[in-house]
């Protein structure tokens, strides 16, 4: 297990310098999700190859969190099944994250997960 310093680190690191950062163009699938209490936003764009999410993408603005953790997601997803994504739990993220939060800042470190299940609740039929 990382220690906390280290988990803040490479929260930081994605923050300042996220990963698969943009907008696909044509993509199978697209959402928008915003945290109502502050306003932040993550906007996630996806592509699939038959069951596999072949690509994903995001853009959006707001806190560290929220940002570092779609960066966080989207390098964990690319190139899993449908249904291997769906078996992540909200544990699974903030685990992953490596810090404590308080239940505000849960909801920001859950931000792009809660928009990425609904593309793949909707996936599922
Ligand atoms: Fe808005 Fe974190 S403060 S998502």
């Amino acid at each position: 297990m990382r220690d906390e310093d280290e988990a803040i680190e490479i929260i930081l690191d994605h923050y300042r310098s996220p990963h698969n950062y943009g907008e696909i163009e044509s993509p199978d699938d697209q959402i928008l999700e915003y945290n109502p209490v502050c306003g932040d936003a993550v906007r996630l764009t996806v592509r699939f190859q038959g069951d596999v999410l072949s690509d994903i993408k995001f853009v959006g603005r707001g806190c560290s969190i929220s940002q570092a953790s779609a960066s966080i997601l989207t390098d964990t997803v690319k190139g899993k099944t449908v249904s291997e994504i769906s078996r992540i739990t909200e544990e699974d993220i903030l685990r992953n994250l490596g810090v404590s939060l308080g239940p505000n800042r849960e909801k920001c470190a859950l931000l792009a997960y809660n928009a990425l299940q609904k593309i793949i609740r909707r996936r599922k039929g």
